[in-house]
């Protein structure tokens, strides 16, 4: 299963890609975890320090490889280079393994004026179908902030769209945004995840205002995750009912798939 986790910024995009990641890997699944963010931090949403990430280079920064699998000169602009790079072997090779979960990060791609097509993003946009249609794994995509980032492609490719949204007026027209940019791009699959809730009052008074976007479930308001992410630990470890309600979502989400 391909999942893709959007919504606007701040709304809690990692907390719940990183929480079904590590939910998944626990259950058994292969997972592999996503950066899609250029302000990059599923990492810390999965457990992995901030030491341990030292090292790690996002993919589009990777100018060796990139040039030594496009056949470009790295820094040159309008020669040609290969579409169709080999990748296969990346999501193991790039990636970072921590309990269960393997972790991409994928970095982005400074695109003078719209459109350029250059040796970085026919990289990520290869590796990306990669893991989309070639995968047996159990695929999480936390993504950039903001509805509009998903390609077609990506959006193609997966085969759940999860927006998160927070309780508020705002939220009910992203829901809208949501629903027009999800026909646009001909996503099957686009559900609804409520995050910071405070009572139930609030949360029944969003869903009522859903108009029929499926909804797969909330996440409480918690102290605990706000804590966990100023320490740079997994709010997956730090607090048992954040896991329990990522369970429920995840429960919700394979059984409106027939998974
Ligand atoms: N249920 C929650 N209760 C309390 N705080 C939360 C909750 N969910 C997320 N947060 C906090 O809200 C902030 C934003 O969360 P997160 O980074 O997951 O959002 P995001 O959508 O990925 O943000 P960005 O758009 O910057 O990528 C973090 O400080 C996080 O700890
Ligand atoms: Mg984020």
């Amino acid at each position: 299963m391909k999942i893709a986790v959007t919504g606007k910024g701040g709304v809690g995009k990692t907390t719940l890609a990183g929480g079904l990641a590590r939910l998944l890997a626990d259950e058994g699944y292969n997972v592999i975890a996503v950066d899609a963010d250029p302000d990059a931090n599923l990492a810390s949403s999965l457990g992995i320090s901030e030491e341990e990430m030292a090292g790690v280079v996002p993919i589009a920064d990777m100018k060796e490889l990139i040039a030594e699998r496009t056949g470009s000169q790295p820094g040159t602009f309008g020669t040609y280079f290969k579409m169709n790079p080999k990748v296969d072997d990346l999501p193991e090779a790039l990636s970072r393994m921590h309990k269960g979960v393997r972790l991409l990060v994928m970095g982005t791609v400074k695109e003078g004026g719209g459109g350029c097509v250059c040796p970085e993003s026919v990289m990520l946009k290869a590796l990306l179908q990669h893991l989309l249609l070639a995968r047996e794994d159990m695929v999480i995509l936390d993504m950039e902030a903001g509805l509009e980032h998903l390609g077609r492609g990506t959006a193609g490719a997966v085969d759940a769209m999860i927006v998160v949204i927070e309780p508020g007026m705002r939220s009910v027209q992203t829901a809208n945004t949501i629903r027009r940019l999800a026909s646009d791009l001909k996503v099957q699959k686009v559900f609804v995840v409520l995050n910071k809730v405070q009572d139930s009052r609030e949360e029944e008074l969003v869903r009522g205002r859903l108009d029929g976007l499926p909804y797969l479930g909330s996440i409480s308001y918690n102290q605990n995750i706000r804590l966990s992410d100023l320490e740079g630990t997994s709010p997956y470890d730090a607090d048992p009912a954040f896991v329990a309600e990522v369970k429920a979502i995840k429960e919700k989400l394979f059984r409106e798939l027939g998974f």
